[in-house]
């Protein structure tokens, strides 16, 4: 049985991910220290001869007995309003957690897949992006934190690929949605959804006028898993290039959630990308592979699973992790 190491398992990607290599057939190993995830995420798999799961830093050295085939590097926080609260824990899960794991790589003979991130095309002058593009970041501004991180993560990946020859990966994901998001978690899905379960109006940052597109779990953890298994070691964008206003999103929320709030505005957080949409050519032609699940069955998809959320739930701000945290 293929063994395969998924850090970052008890978040949203990290836990669809640990599903995915379940249902064929590996034995999975999952590592997360807890700090954006929950275990509730994975509770289903913990009586499964096949899963096992370390709570553990990924920060400080990371041991795993036996052989491992793959490692799939998922630790880190990936909203900003997570990343904003704890910026040095940012920047090192994304620097010595990842010089870690490309040294447990190197030790193990495993390939390594790193998760990167549309970020690191900071607010884009290309549109859309391709994974030509270097990309336009504010090294100093908040968010520079998991930008230079992910960056960072990039550089010393294709270092260990050139000099070491280590068998690496590297995924540029944008934006992705879908059940086991975290409510609070500042992404403007969950926000969006949230706010229409509480019966609030719905909160747009700006004019409304900026773009993304958002593409539902199933689809990114397919692209994923094709990259893993594929022979490209150059980075690929996995996103959905549907791209949409955030105005135009709010009123589709509004539809689908079937209230009658209104859209309320606020200003644009600093460094807040306008733009978003990756350009996909390099995923189709290597992977064959591009997003099947449309907006708005992703969304109906989603929505239901917040509906399922308890009350309490629906009106937590805060993660409970980030509370007496040493945040060094
Ligand atoms: N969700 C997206 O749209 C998106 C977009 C681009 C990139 N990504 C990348 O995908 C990965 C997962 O993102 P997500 O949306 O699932 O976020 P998430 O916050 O739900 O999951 C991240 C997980 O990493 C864990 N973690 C953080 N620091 C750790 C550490 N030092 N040691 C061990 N575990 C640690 C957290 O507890 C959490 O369970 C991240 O690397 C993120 O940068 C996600």
């Amino acid at each position: 049985m293929k063994k395969v190491l998924i850090t970052g398992a008890a978040g949203f990607l990290g836990s669809h991910l640990c599903d995915r290599f379940i249902k064929e057939g590996f034995h999975v190993v999952g590592m997360d220290n807890l700090i954006t995830g929950d275990l509730k995420n994975i509770e289903h798999l913990f009586g499964l001869s096949q899963f096992e799961f370390y709570h553990h830093d990924v920060t400080k050295f990371v041991h795993v007995p036996g052989k491992l085939d793959y490692i799939l590097h998922f630790a880190s926080p990936a909203s900003p309003i997570d990343y904003l609260k704890i910026p040095i824990q940012t920047l090192k899960v994304g620097a010595l957690g990842t010089h870690n794991l490309l040294g447990l790589a190197m030790e193990k003979g495993s390939r390594i897949l790193i998760a990167s991130t549309s970020e690191i095309y900071g607010d884009p002058l290309v549109h859309p992006q391709t994974e030509d593009y270097y990309g336009n970041v504010n090294t100093i501004g908040p968010r520079g934190v998991y930008d230079e991180a992910k960056r960072f993560q990039e550089s010393i990946t294709m270092a260990y690929h050139r000099f070491h020859g280590l068998d690496t990966r590297i995924v540029r994901i944008f934006n992705t949605y879908g059940p086991r998001m975290r409510l609070n978690d500042g992404r403007v899905i969950p926000a969006f959804m949230g706010q229409a379960l509480r019966g609030e109006d719905l909160t747009v940052f700006g004019d409304g006028s900026q773009t993304r597109s958002f593409c539902y779990v199933d689809d990114e953890v397919e692209g994923i898993y094709r990259l893993l298994m594929s022979d490209y070691t150059d980075p690929v964008n996995i996103g959905n290039p549907h791209e949409i206003t955030i105005k135009q999103f709010a009123e589709e929320i509004i539809k689908l959630t079937g209230t009658d709030q209104k859209i309320i505005y606020k200003p644009l957080p600093q460094d807040d990308p306008m733009q978003r949409r990756p350009d996909i050519s390099r995923a189709k032609e290597i992977l064959g592979w591009e997003p099947v699940v449309g907006r708005e069955e992703g969304m109906k998809r989603t929505f239901d699973y917040f509906k399922t959320l308890s009350k309490e739930e629906l009106v937590k701000t805060e993660h409970r992790n980030f509370k007496d945290r040493n945040r060094k």
